[in-house]
């Protein structure tokens, strides 16, 4: 029956339906390839080439959450990562799948909400670079789920949000409270995050290795960086008693 509240998913709903779609946001999104949009250059993040680097992450399977255009994706597939992405936008797989081609690259690219996965412990690592700050906060509860069931015990969820205090340079100014979010019918293009809602938010389920601002980047660089941005690497603990 519609409009009735019987289970979680209702309420769910009902909180969903005073926001515009992020499709309807998204789709026209990535039209204009020309736009000075900062993450539309085909750079991975700084902080998953520094990784990588480290040999923390050491390659197997990787998942991309709200993947765009693809530019994290096809950096760990360059790496021997074996690859799926995921996104809202159509546009923006349209343009990933042709970045592949264009190297060649076995990329899983597909246009589909991550709230549609329905996955199961075998993933190395789930990546997510600027997707979790244009979600509701109640949708954060089902997407923290997914991602704690779709990694392996012992795979990484690396994730990149927006920090407060960066109002005049592309980022939010504040921290907006959750509740708000509601009374005002809006996340303000994006929701920023404290160190310590992070941790309250992911650090009953993920043990935390690394949390600090992302480095600039200038064009030059080969990679991309911008410090309005927390850069964060989690850990699904072990199953106890394994030695890996
Ligand atoms: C700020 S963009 C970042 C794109 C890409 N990760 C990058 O950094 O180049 C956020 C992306 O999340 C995607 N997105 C938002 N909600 C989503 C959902 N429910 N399922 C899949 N993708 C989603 C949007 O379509 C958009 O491409």
């Amino acid at each position: 029956m519609e409009k009735t509240i019987k289970c979680v998913q209702d309420l769910y709903d009902m909180l969903d339906a005073d926001f515009r779609s992020a499709k309807q946001f998204w789709e026209p999104f990535y039209e204009n390839r020309d736009r000075p949009i900062p993450f539309f250059s085909n750079k991975p993040d700084e902080n998953l080439v520094a990784e990588v680097q480290a040999g923390r992450l050491k390659g197997g399977k990787a998942l991309e959450l709200g993947c765009g255009p693809g530019r994290n994706a096809l950096y760990l597939a360059r790496q021997g990562y074996q690859v799926e992405a995921y996104d809202l936008s159509e546009t923006a797989i349209a343009w990933a799948k042709e970045r592949a081609a264009e190297e060649q690259l076995d990329v899983h690219f597909e246009c589909r909400s991550v709230f549609e996965l329905t996955l199961n412990q075998e993933y190395d690592l789930m990546y997510d670079s600027g997707c979790l700050h244009h979600l509701l906060p109640h949708q954060r509860i089902s997407y923290i789920e997914m991602i704690d069931q779709a990694l392996k015990p012992g795979g990484y969820l690396g994730l990149t949000c927006f920090a407060p205090g960066y109002g005049g340079q592309g980022g939010p100014e504040l921290v907006m409270d959750d509740w708000d979010v509601y009374r005002e019918k809006s996340m303000r293009g994006g929701l920023a995050f404290t160190e310590e809602k992070l941790r309250y938010i992911l650090g009953d389920t993920f043990e935390c290795v690394e949390l600090r601002p992302m480095k600039a980047m200038s064009p030059d660089d080969a990679y991309f960086g911008l410090p309005i941005l927390w850069v964060t690497l989690w850990k699904k603990p072990e199953l106890q008693g394994s030695t890996d």
